[in-house]
């Protein structure tokens, strides 16, 4: 089943993952921002990888993070990177998304490129409403516009990613549960989201 598969396909990329990603900076930060992650959030950022996102959560003072994987090799880079973060504030867990039921609300979740490979849409959204609080905001972001992801994805196995869609119909998932309220899709930059209805 897709899910081993996909821990088992980032575990083989995870040692050069850090070389490859796009370093941690002002872009983090405006996605952390726009996802309302404040002094005192709780945030659960989803398909955390070798914990990118992590540094903008931390200096915008989130008081507690927790960071969710398929893989233990992006994983275990992650705890590496963090080992001075206090696991109370910050805690990286080996678990799917689909199937996180045990902790929360959040007032924040965030996916940040790894929406393409959380195959089953329908889950995701209600995995999202059960894990926020009221008026808690979701955001799905990517660090590149929706072409170059796509055909970065071009050679990637199909049950390991799916076609990142125009932002316009993939809220269309969403909708229904969350009032949208912000939503870009240009060259450079993907994301929407919105707060629980
Ligand atoms: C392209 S990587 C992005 C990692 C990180 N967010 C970044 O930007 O560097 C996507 C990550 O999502 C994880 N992932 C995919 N499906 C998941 C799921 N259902 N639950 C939790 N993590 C998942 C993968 O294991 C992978 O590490």
């Amino acid at each position: 089943m897709s899910i081993g598969k996909i821990g088992a396909y980032f575990d083989e990329r995870a040692a050069n993952w850090n070389e490859m990603a796009e370093p941690a900076g002002a872009k983090h930060l405006m996605v952390a921002q726009l996802a309302g992650v404040h002094e005192g959030s709780r945030v659960l950022d989803v398909g955390c990888g070798t914990g990118i996102m992590e540094h903008a959560y931390l200096e915008l003072g989130a008081s507690s993070i927790v960071a969710l994987d398929l893989s233990k090799k992006m994983l275990a880079c992650a705890r590496e990177t963090f080992a001075d973060v206090p696991t109370e504030r910050l805690r990286f867990e080996c678990r799917d998304i689909l199937d996180y039921a045990n902790d929360g609300p959040f007032d924040a979740i965030v996916i940040y490129n790894a929406y393409p490979h959380i195959l089953d849409k329908e889950a995701l959204v209600r995995a999202t409403a059960s894990l926020l609080k009221p008026h808690g905001r979701f955001l799905v972001a990517h660090g590149m516009g929706r072409d170059t992801l796509n055909a970065h994805h071009a050679n990637v196995p199909h049950d390991v990613t799916s076609n990142l869609l125009p932002a316009r119909e993939a809220v269309l998932d969403w909708q229904a549960t969350f009032e949208i309220d912000m939503l870009a899709d240009t060259p450079y930059l993907y994301f929407f989201g919105g707060v629980q209805q």
